[in-house]
């Protein structure tokens, strides 16, 4: 349930701070990759070292890292996450978060994170049991908060009562639970496209474009972690998918990706074609490097390339979803809808790459999602991911 899934785990200073290495490891066996985020005091009573051990990252602690001084930025933290997970919270940070004290990384990147968040209390009866905690804690329920109840049990104060940190078994099953209602596509096969292709000239040249790969692996990623098994069609990229369950086929031409294409989709429940496909190829690649030494300036014929959308619309069954981009400098909309039109699309993402932060290379995007009836929805500028987001949410709309 949690393969592929960014985790945040947020440690405070409490003596149940040592059951958060379980619980960290129970993570990381169950597939998900962990960011672990420290309060100073959460490292008087367990070691960074330990903690980043089994994480594989360096644990977060300071907005700055003292010997580079380069800035953790929460608010990457906090889009990353697809959960936030706070064991053991003390009655400190508890108090914090509820009422905004952002004066630690942890709490920063709490107010900044768009996942969900679960919070498993760990603090003496007395602590836990005063107005002021059960109040806080009432505030973050109110603002959509989990919070794991404590357990009854002998304390570190040797007390016997409720305040105990829930076990981490305990606090795995309700994260599995929460991702299992968020599976929805599960059982279902999607086709991605992403990045360039690379239409070759001769041996050393090719034509190419600025897409890097990062919203169609963003899509991919997306719909592996919401449970679908996913056949990434990928050109030329320099990054890599991480969940187990996205299937790559690299490709570099747009006539490979068209034949990828052509041979996965009748087997698919959907489609989202991302990839910036090469409108044209070079008509006779040479075989030999063309050399700067010729007489004349070459000329280099062009040919059409396939239109895989369209080739796919033209062959879609009943009840698959085929989705397209729609990349515009100019005319977005018309131009957006007539692709949509023609390519018999379900419905179409228009971006444009003029915009700041959006377009090629870019970690984020601003969409605007066309459907067939002509109606639209602009999205604001956000993380690729919460894009990704955004456009599987339509397609679960319109899946039958
Ligand atoms: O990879 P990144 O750096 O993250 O950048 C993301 C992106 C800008 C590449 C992405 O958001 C995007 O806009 N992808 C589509 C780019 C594009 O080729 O748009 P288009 O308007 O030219 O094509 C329309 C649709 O037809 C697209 O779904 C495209 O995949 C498809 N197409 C186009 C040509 C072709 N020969 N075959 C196709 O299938």
């Amino acid at each position: 349930m949690l393969k592929g899934k960014h985790i945040i785990l947020g440690i405070c200073g409490g003596i149940a701070a040592y059951k958060s290495v379980y619980l960290l490891r129970l993570f990381i066996k169950a597939g998900a990759e962990v960011q672990v985020v420290i309060t100073p005091a959460g490292k008087e009573f367990i070691t960074p070292v330990t903690l980043s051990s089994l994480s594989g990252k360096p644990v977060i602690s300071e907005f700055f890292t003292a010997n580079t001084g380069s800035w953790n930025s929460h608010v990457d933290l906090g889009l990353w996450a697809d959960a936030m997970v706070i064991a053991p919270a003390t009655a400190s940070t508890i108090g914090k978060m509820a009422n905004g004290i952002a004066d630690n990384m942890l709490v920063t990147t709490y107010l900044s994170a768009k996942a969900p968040v679960f919070v498993a209390p760990a603090m003496d009866l007395d602590m836990f049991a005063h107005p002021s905690t059960q109040r806080n804690l009432q505030l973050l329920r109110e603002y959509g908060n989990h919070i794991i109840e404590p357990a009854s049990g002998e304390l570190a104060s040797h007390l016997v009562g409720k305040g105990r940190m829930e076990e981490p078994e305990n606090i795995l099953k309700v994260v599995e639970e929460f991702f299992a209602k968020g599976q929805d596509l599960a059982g279902r096969h999607v086709m991605v496209t992403a990045g360039p292709t690379h239409e070759k000239i001769d041996p050393v040249r090719f034509i190419g474009n600025y897409s890097s790969g990062k919203m169609g692996y963003a899509i991919a990623e997306e719909c592996a972690a919401r449970g679908a098994k996913v056949t990434l069609i990928s050109g030329p990229v320099s990054i890599r998918a991480k969940h187990t369950d996205i299937n790559v086929i690299s490709v570099e031409s747009a006539q490979e990706m068209h034949d990828a294409a052509m041979n996965v989709f009748p087997s698919c429940d959907a489609a989202i074609m991302c990839a910036a496909v090469a409108d044209y190829a070079v008509e006779t690649p040479s075989t030999h490097k063309i050399k700067r030494e010729h007489d004349e300036v070459p000329v280099i014929r062009l040919k059409k390339n396939p239109d895989i959308a369209a080739a796919l619309g033209a062959m879609k069954r009943d009840g698959q979803i085929l989705v397209g981009f729609a990349l515009e400098t100019d005319n977005g909309m018309a131009n957006a809808i007539e692709k949509l039109n023609r390519k018999n699309l379900d419905f179409i993402v228009l971006n444009s790459p003029n915009e700041p932060g959006a377009g090629f290379m870019t970690d984020t995007n601003r969409v605007t999602i066309i459907n067939r009836s002509g109606s639209s929805r602009e999205y604001g500028l956000k993380d690729k991911r919460l894009v990704a987001r955004d456009i599987i949410d339509v397609m679960m709309e319109k899946m039958p």
